[in-house]
């Protein structure tokens, strides 16, 4: 496999998670904004995403899902989502402005489930921030309210915090493999 080719540099990537939360909070920000992050790969984008909204009762929650399964040297969609992890209880989301924080909105299937769950606890508002849209490669009914930077077609992407079979995911910029 050839080596990553970056395409956003750390600097770039920056300024525009300053202005998505900027942008969020502009909109608005509940008491309290559950910031969650779908891990692993929102992490680096979780951490300096939060720095980046104003407000004064901003809580962090943690979701693991499952929607890919390894397929050869690359990843593909194995169509199917399951939450592995939940650090939450109901009653934390339960009338919440909750902001799902997601590394890559692709086919759309884990934040549409997640974006579901929370709707089923009883969230006040759900709104999505991601580091990066894919809407080529969409099959759910869902796009994200927030996008650091939006992707053409299908590259595969790794780096801040995006892997491929676990590896890159300390890069520091965006890349393409
Ligand atoms: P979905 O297809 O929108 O459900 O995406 C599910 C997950 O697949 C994302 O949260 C990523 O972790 C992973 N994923 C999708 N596209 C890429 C990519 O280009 N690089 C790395 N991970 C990806």
């Amino acid at each position: 496999m050839s080596e990553p080719r970056r395409i956003y540099a750390r600097e770039e990537i920056d300024e525009r998670v300053r202005e998505v939360g900027r942008e969020i909070t502009a909109d608005g920000i509940g008491a309290p904004l559950v910031a969650v992050c779908v891990i692993k790969g929102a992490v680096v984008f979780f951490a300096d995403l939060v720095r980046s909204i104003n407000g004064a009762d901003v809580r962090f929650a943690f979701v693991a899902a499952k929607s890919y399964k390894a397929d050869g040297n690359r990843m593909t969609s194995a169509g199917e989502v399951k939450l592995e992890y939940v650090s939450f209880s109901p009653e934390e989301i339960k009338g919440a402005d909750v902001l799902l924080v997601e590394d890559i909105v692709d086919t759309g299937r884990t934040i549409a489930v997640l974006k579901a769950y929370c709707e089923s606890l009883g969230a006040e508002r759900v709104r999505i921030a991601a580091l990066l849209d894919k809407p080529d490669c969409r099959v759910a009914d869902v796009a994200p309210d927030y996008a650091a930077f939006t992707i053409k077609g299908d590259p595969y992407i790794v780096g801040y915090g995006l892997d491929n079979m676990q590896k890159y995911r300390n890069l520091d910029g965006i890349f393409v493999i």
